[in-house]
């Protein structure tokens, strides 16, 4: 089912209503942030942690957002899901929350002086269960031909220019594959399109060890990333930032994706071969329904 409905600068408007000016600089340039977020029963998961990253992304444009982005956004966010028909005990949806550098009639990159108001934008689409496949099956992930360079600020930024992650993501299709893994320019793991990514392995001490790229690997610190991270402990894993190269996904035992919406998705192939027994793993299993579990509200972890 499609969205009826767009929540755009205070107001609810139908969603096939023309709401925004062409020369809104998001349009023209991808001048603009934005976050995706789950919300059960009309309850948004971490909120507070996509807003601060959504203020840290915008700062890094320097884009202005109102001091009282919180509660604009909550307010929007509670809207929209009752007008969507998302906001009962049975609501499980997905909410985008798009800030862009607004209307400017001029011309030109350089950010105007005058300071637009910024477009604030929040979208809702009921959340459907993955493919069976993904879960049952796994993903296959394929490398992209876009390489990431660890130095560049904007890999940390969520900004609404997307054509490197469309053009990976299209390569991937093309590949036959599920989604596309970017590898920095010194060939080390990044992330997917729209998620980190983890690896379980046996350390050389015996220890089961949850593996993931630093954020020295231009990755988007994911907001699942750094829950996932406190959830090792209770699954009886060893965290390790670092560096992984493609011979380390290879050699596996399990692999898998965390993002917001998604949840945790198991990676089973990579570039064509196995990871591991080829098959979803036990701790991604587990890691999908603990976190599936928190996002319901019904867990302890927070
Ligand atoms: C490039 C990229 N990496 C990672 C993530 C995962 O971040 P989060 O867990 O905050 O959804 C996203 C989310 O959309 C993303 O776009």
């Amino acid at each position: 089912m499609t969205p009826a409905h767009v929540w755009i600068d205070g107001r609810i408007a139908p969603a096939d209503e023309a709401v925004l000016t062409a020369f809104d600089r998001g349009f023209q340039l991808g001048d603009g942030v934005f976050e995706t977020l789950r919300a059960r029963a009309g309850r948004p998961t971490e909120l507070a942690e996509h807003l601060a990253r959504m203020r840290q992304s915008a700062a890094g444009l320097a884009i202005d957002v109102p001091d009282d982005l919180e509660s604009i956004v909550a307010e929007a966010i509670d809207e929209l899901l009752m007008a969507e028909g998302l906001a009962g005990p049975d609501g499980d949806a997905s909410v985008r929350i798009t800030v862009s550098r607004g209307p400017f009639f001029g011309r030109g990159l350089l950010p105007p002086d005058e300071h637009p108001a910024p477009t604030i934008v929040v979208q809702a689409w009921r959340v459907r269960r993955p493919p069976a496949a993904h879960l049952e099956v796994g993903l296959h992930l394929v490398p992209s031909s876009i390489r990431r360079d660890p130095e560049n600020p904007l890999n940390a930024l969520k900004t609404t220019s997307r054509s490197d992650y469309v053009y990976a993501r299209v390569e991937a299709r093309t590949a036959g594959a599920d989604d596309a893994l970017f590898l920095t320019i010194d060939g080390y793991l990044s992330e997917a399109t729209s998620a980190n990514l983890f690896v379980v392995r046996r350390n050389d001490e015996g220890s089961i060890e949850l593996a993931t790229p630093s954020l020295a690997c231009a990755i988007l610190p994911g907001t699942t990333r750094s829950w996932i991270l406190r959830w090792a402990a209770t699954a009886g894993l060893e965290v390790r930032e670092g560096l992984l190269t493609t011979r380390d996904l290879h050699e596996a035992d399990e692999a898998f994706l965390s993002s917001s919406v998604a949840g945790i998705l198991p990676v089973t192939r990579f570039d064509g071969a196995p990871i591991g027994a080829g098959i979803p793993g036990p701790r991604t299993l587990r890691a999908r329904a603990d976190r599936e579990a928190f996002i319901r509200g019904a867990e302890a972890i927070r």
